[in-house]
């Protein structure tokens, strides 16, 4: 038995990891690894793996059950449309779409073509984040004050010079959308709409921005947003790319009756560890029996993409003025810590408040 016939697009990036964890599943008989496109070419792939440098000559050569796409946020659209057009189910990487025109052009490709779209949101199948989902739905943690999700990340100049798309708004005249909130903590704004019920794209009533940054980028580094969704709960996001040194990002609840800490990347709520599914092995499940529901079919990620609309609409983010940063390291190393960042973002996070609102001072406020 080889499995699942399955082809990585984009892989020197976060797509090494995709290639790895289908060589993982073609060792267990549940999938082949049977090409990969990649504008840069590819060696060191296992013997018989083909190479392309594009999808669609990928798919005029290859017959091809589940196609994983892990490319730049711009390309998300053309290249899934292409895959199910083509007849393939898709795993494709969060954020799935650059604005809400894309995400419902692909919404409509998904209902046309009756193929599947999962997306690559991994800490939607962990069982850390469904366990905290079904205490609060239940009431465990009593009557529901607000969520917080924050954010407290290093990423050095290197992370920015990898690729042209990298911190930008658009590029050539497209929605790119890469910024703090939207692409690399994109998974503590879907984490937090997730544990509120509220991941449909009508489920969102109200966005608020604050986008701020002190990288030579066009986008957003450090935000603060505040979402409220269409059952009334509040959820803050603040998060930031500039911290004194990188941490696990966390998802809070706050309730009447306790609060409750989801460590989304280690499975953690408080200290109890807890399992995780794999998103390709799940879309691998639900193709072989539809009943096998995805974890994060395209669908579930509404909510979410209301957010990415709203920071694509936004201002231009805010510099933050140069005597409230400190710069570290040289070259490819280089990065700015904000002042204080960290006591900002957990006050924002405990009052559901926007960095202007508390008085940052290298915010609005200030
Ligand atoms: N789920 C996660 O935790 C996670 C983590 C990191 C990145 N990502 C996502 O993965 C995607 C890629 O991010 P990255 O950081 O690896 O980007 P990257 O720019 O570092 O790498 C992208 C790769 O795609 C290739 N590529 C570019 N255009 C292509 C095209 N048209 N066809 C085929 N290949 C193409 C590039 O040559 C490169 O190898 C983004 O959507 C990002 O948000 C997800």
């Amino acid at each position: 038995m080889t499995g699942a016939r399955v082809a990585v697009v984009g892989i020197h990036g976060h797509g090494a990891s995709h290639v790895r964890n289908v060589a993982r599943l073609a060792e267990a008989g549940r999938a082949e690894l049977v090409a990969v496109a990649d504008p840069q070419g590819a060696d060191g792939l296992p013997a018989g793996v083909k190479v392309f440098a594009g999808l669609d000559e990928l798919l005029a050569a290859t017959a091809v059950d589940v196609v994983v796409i892990c490319t730049p946020i711009q390309t998300h659209v053309p290249l899934a449309e292409l895959a199910m057009r083509a007849g393939a189910d898709v795993l494709l990487e969060k954020p799935p779409t650059a604005s809400l025109a894309e995400f419902e052009q692909l919404t409509a490709v998904v209902e046309e073509t009756g193929r599947a779209c999962q997306v690559g949101f991994q800490a939607q199948a962990s069982e850390a984040t469904l366990k905290l989902a079904a205490m609060v739905a239940e009431g465990q943690l009593g009557e529901l004050r607000g969520i917080s999700a924050t954010g407290k990340w290093v990423r050095k100049a290197q992370y920015f010079q990898r690729a042209r798309w990298s911190g930008r708004r658009r590029l050539d005249g497209i929605d790119v959308v890469d910024g703090a909130v939207t692409n690399p903590l994109a998974h503590a704004t879907a984490a937090a709409l997730l544990l509120d019920g509220s991941t449909g794209v009508d489920d969102v009533r109200s966005i608020e921005t604050e986008l701020y940054r002190a990288n030579p980028i066009e986008s957003d580094d450090t935000s603060s947003v505040r979402i409220t969704t269409s059952r009334g709960t509040t959820i803050l996001i603040a998060v930031t790319l500039c911290a004194t040194e990188h941490r696990e990002a966390s998802v809070i609840v706050h309730g009447s009756e306790g609060r409750a800490v989801l460590t989304y990347q280690s499975d953690l709520i408080g200290e109890t560890k807890y399992g995780r599914a794999d998103l390709l092995e799940n879309l691998l499940a639900h193709r072989a029996d539809p009943a096998v529901p995805l974890y994060v079919p395209l669908a579930a990620t509404g909510g979410f993409t209301r957010v990415v609309e709203a920071v694509r609409t936004a201002p231009d983010p805010s510099v933050i003025p140069p005597a409230q940063i400190d710069w570290q390291g040289e070259g490819p190393d280089r990065r700015p810590i904000v002042h204080d960042v960290e006591h900002w973002i957990d006050r924002a996070s405990d009052e559901l408040a926007l960095f202007s609102e508390i008085g940052a001072p290298w915010s609005r406020a200030g």
